[in-house]
């Protein structure tokens, strides 16, 4: 008999620890869904499902008989924008869609764009910008908002007063859609809580920081790749990081101070308009192929297991980044197609995302999850805007570095 009270005060002892484990939200996946940790591969599996509907559906529609679709994975729904033109009915009773039938919501879109204006839209705003050249604008097409956004800093306004005056004199009817974000505090020096510091080789996690010798620029490091010529491994971030000729050093998290040599630049980024840059490495420094994730206690390290195969053209699914400040945060795709003018530069950017990032996290890896701990490539955060993050596709990276990612 008292064995059984031993067993049962065991078994109690046992339910109570493990019920704040199962039930955490540690993950930054986890907090952007609203869900905890271990419902987390179940929603991945669903957005999966949904990108597949997605594809099945867009496959009977052309640009000029809708305007877009954003995928709601928490809710299990797929919205499609529609016009006049849009026959619902018809594809609702396609084989294809009809067992899919449960995830499709139809919903009218807001102005009278169907995806064809849209595109040309912003193809005639963007023909504007590179007229004016306007510092730190991000230009992209939204089509929950049916419109193009024009993302800028407020700070900026009276560099960028005569593109704007110009965009609300030639764009009517609706204007396009302005956010501002303030502007960056580069001072800040939030998340350092020291991490012991070694002496030996030290490991390097993509998302931890680089930065020159007196760290008048901090980035983040994006994932190591090879060159196709010469078999090198190399570390690819941003070229925007460059600061011509320097020596780059390895700044882990949470550290403030450099010691370990990574190696120098070689920015090729600016020809093509797609921002990478490329770091040999010299000094006592080993890369790996993983994320560092390390605020979560149970997946301190997250594994590239691959580049992102999908088109980006899925809208509404996760996206996530790990950088030297923010961490590892995760948001929604929001854009597949946009220019990003910095101070000096024009960009194409093939992901804007709604996630927190910060300068200092830029050239950090961007990715999607295949479950908790395995991700796919997406590319490198190359800039952001408040809480728009533009990130630069990895295909691109990897054809125009002559690069092959290292697995
Ligand atoms: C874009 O520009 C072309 C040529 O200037 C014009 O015909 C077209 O109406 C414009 N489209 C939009 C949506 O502004
Ligand atoms: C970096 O900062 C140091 C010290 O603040 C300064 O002397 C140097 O000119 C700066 N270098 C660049 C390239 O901005
Ligand atoms: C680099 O090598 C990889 C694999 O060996 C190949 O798939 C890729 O096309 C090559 N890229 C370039 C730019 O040569």
């Amino acid at each position: 008999m008292r064995n059984i009270y031993f067993l049962i005060i065991l078994l109690f002892i046992l339910i109570l620890q493990k019920y704040p484990i199962i039930n955490a939200q540690r993950e930054a996946l986890a907090r952007l869904w609203s869900v905890q940790d271990d419902e987390i591969d179940d929603l991945i599996d669903r957005e999966v499902e949904l990108i597949d509907a997605d594809h099945i559906v867009k496959r009977h529609l052309n640009d000029d008989v809708y305007s877009g679709s954003y995928i709601r994975t928490t809710d299990n729904n797929i919205i499609f924008y529609i016009t006049d033109a849009t026959p619902v009915n018809a594809i609702r009773n396609l084989p294809d869609v009809k067992p899919i039938n449960h995830l499709l919501t139809f919903e009218r879109s807001v102005n009278t764009f169907n995806l064809h204006d849209l595109k040309d839209r912003y193809r005639n705003l963007t023909r504007l910008a590179f007229q004016y050249s306007p510092e730190l604008v991000a230009i992209f097409i939204d089509v929950t908002l049916n419109n193009i956004v024009i993302a800028s800093y407020h700070g900026y306004y009276p560099t960028n007063r005569e593109f704007i005056d110009a965009v609300n004199r030639q764009f009517v009817n609706p204007a396009p859609v302005f956010e501002y974000g303030n502007l960056p505090n580069t001072n800040e020096q939030h998340y350092l809580n020291d991490i012991s510091r070694r002496t030996v080789r030290m490991r390097m996690l993509d998302g931890d920081g680089l930065c020159d010798l007196h760290q008048n620029v901090t980035c983040s490091i994006g994932f190591l790749a090879r060159r196709n010529e010469t078999h090198e491994n190399v570390i690819v971030t941003s070229g925007r990081c460059d600061l011509f000729e320097q020596e780059y050093f390895f700044k882990p998290w949470g550290s403030l101070d450099v010691h370990n040599l990574i190696g120098r630049m070689d920015r090729v980024s600016k020809y093509h308009m797609i921002d990478f840059g490329i770091v040999s490495i010299e000094g006592n420094v080993e890369p790996t192929i993983t994320i560092r994730n390390t605020d979560s206690p149970i997946y301190p390290e997250i594994n590239i297991i691959g580049r992102n195969g999908m088109e980006n053209n899925h809208l509404g699914i996760h996206s996530c980044k790990s950088g030297y400040f923010t961490h590892l945060t995760c948001g929604y795709l929001r854009s597949n197609e946009a220019i990003y003018f910095d101070a000096l530069d024009p960009y194409r950017i093939s992901y804007v995302i709604n996630i927190e990032n910060h300068i200092w996290d830029i050239g950090g890896p961007v990715f999607h999850y295949s479950d908790i701990n395995n991700v796919y490539l997406s590319g490198i955060l190359t800039g952001g805007i408040g809480n728009i993050g533009l990130a630069t596709d990895i295909d691109k990276i990897l054809i125009r570095g002559g690069l092959s990612l290292e697995l």
